[in-house]
């Protein structure tokens, strides 16, 4: 296969491995690297030495290129982003914030840029800081994905920029990734479709709830982490989207919060007094929404937990090897293709 993202990342297949905490290990990068993708290590819950370690495990494993992910937003994103330009990791990924100097250092390397956007107007943004492509997440990802569906949202994103889109939120299939490319986007990337694989270390048990869900066994809540997210239903999704949080939950979680930003707990806490009360109830979001995730992808624990998860599980009934679902996702659409040409 031949597009404009298989050409920038020097990738055999324009399908990669979106970068999930927990689930994007060195393993399960250098399988979808070795299978002819481009895997994207998750580093948002890693401290600087695991950062250094995965990289280091992850060129163990493969000669292939591959991608790290730095999530602007988390603490501890920009310790990240320093460690990945010092490796010189070949591709660095970022969302939910500026990444021009992290363009330009990562550029100077020889290395390449994806940002993560959700909308038109942080496709530009990302556009004119240097990203060399985007990932565009629709509505319908598992995790933090747009407001506009994918299939309204790429083409209006493909439309406004010039560097190429890879089109995220949805896709599982060959049938998806010949949709995204007429859509007008250069590849694909997927979350939910990875996660259940035989080489993922999400909970077992969690793959095998996946392959029985229909398309309508999600929701889509900002009360998990404190952003938009599509998440499983299940009992601790309710029980977090009912939680009432005040500033005090706050100072009550603020052991917790004070560990995920590797900061001293006392200057935390009196942070947490004087930041405001919308910002204090954003923090203990944060730190609940983190547990629940580990709980839920880890641990295999929907009464406590939460398992982000996308819609498209609804159309996934197994549990194969990452080379099988890339081989067949590559097969599947030159089907596809074959069959439009007739119709058309
Ligand atoms: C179990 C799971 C965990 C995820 N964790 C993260 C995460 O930690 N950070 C992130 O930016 N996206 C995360 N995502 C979202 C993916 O990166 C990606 O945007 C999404 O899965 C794409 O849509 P799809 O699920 O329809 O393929 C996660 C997705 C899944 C399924």
């Amino acid at each position: 296969m031949k597009t404009r993202i298989t050409e920038l990342f020097k990738i055999k297949y324009p399908i990669l491995l979106s970068g999930m905490s927990w689930i994007s290990t060195p393993e399960l990068v250098a399988a979808v690297a070795n299978a002819g993708g481009l895997g994207i290590l998750a580093t948002g819950i890693l401290q600087p030495d695991e950062t250094r370690d995965y990289i280091k495990r992850t060129r163990e494993l493969t000669n292939k290129p591959f991608a790290a992910n730095v999530t602007l937003y988390f603490p501890g994103a920009d310790r990240n982003a320093e460690i990945l330009i010092e490796n010189k990791v070949p591709v660095v990924n970022y969302a939910l914030g500026k990444g021009d100097k992290i363009a330009k250092a990562v550029h100077a390397y020889g290395g390449k840029v994806i940002a993560t956007v959700t909308t038109l107007k942080h496709a530009m943004a990302a556009q004119r800081d240097g990203a060399d492509a985007l990932i565009v997440t629709g509505h319908e990802a598992a995790g933090h994905g747009g407001a506009v569906t994918s299939l309204v949202l790429i083409p209006s994103i493909v439309d406004a920029v010039d560097i190429p889109v890879i089109a995220a939120g949805g896709f599982a299939d060959g049938r998806g990734l010949a949709a995204a490319l007429l859509l007008g986007a250069e590849g694909i990337s997927m979350g939910t479709r990875f996660m259940n694989t035989t080489e993922s270390p999400v909970h077992e048990s969690q793959k095998a709830l996946s392959n029985t869900l229909t398309v309508y066994d999600t929701v889509y809540t900002d009360k998990v982490d404190g952003l938009p997210a599509r998440v499983m239903a299940s009992k601790g999704a309710t029980r977090l989207i009912n939680k009432r949080l005040n500033p005090l939950s706050a100072l009550i979680n603020s052991r917790k919060i004070a560990k995920l930003l590797g900061f001293p707990w006392l200057k935390l806490a009196v942070g947490i007094m004087l930041s405001g009360v919308q910002n204090s109830i954003r923090m203990a979001r944060m730190a609940i929404g983190f547990d629940a995730f580990k709980a839920g992808t880890m641990d295999g624990d929907n009464e406590n937990g939460v398992l982000p998860i996308g819609q498209v599980t609804g159309i996934m009934h197994d549990t194969p090897s990452v080379k099988t679902v890339m081989d067949r996702i590559v097969k599947e659409a030159a089907e596809a293709g074959k069959k439009l040409g007739k119709k058309l």
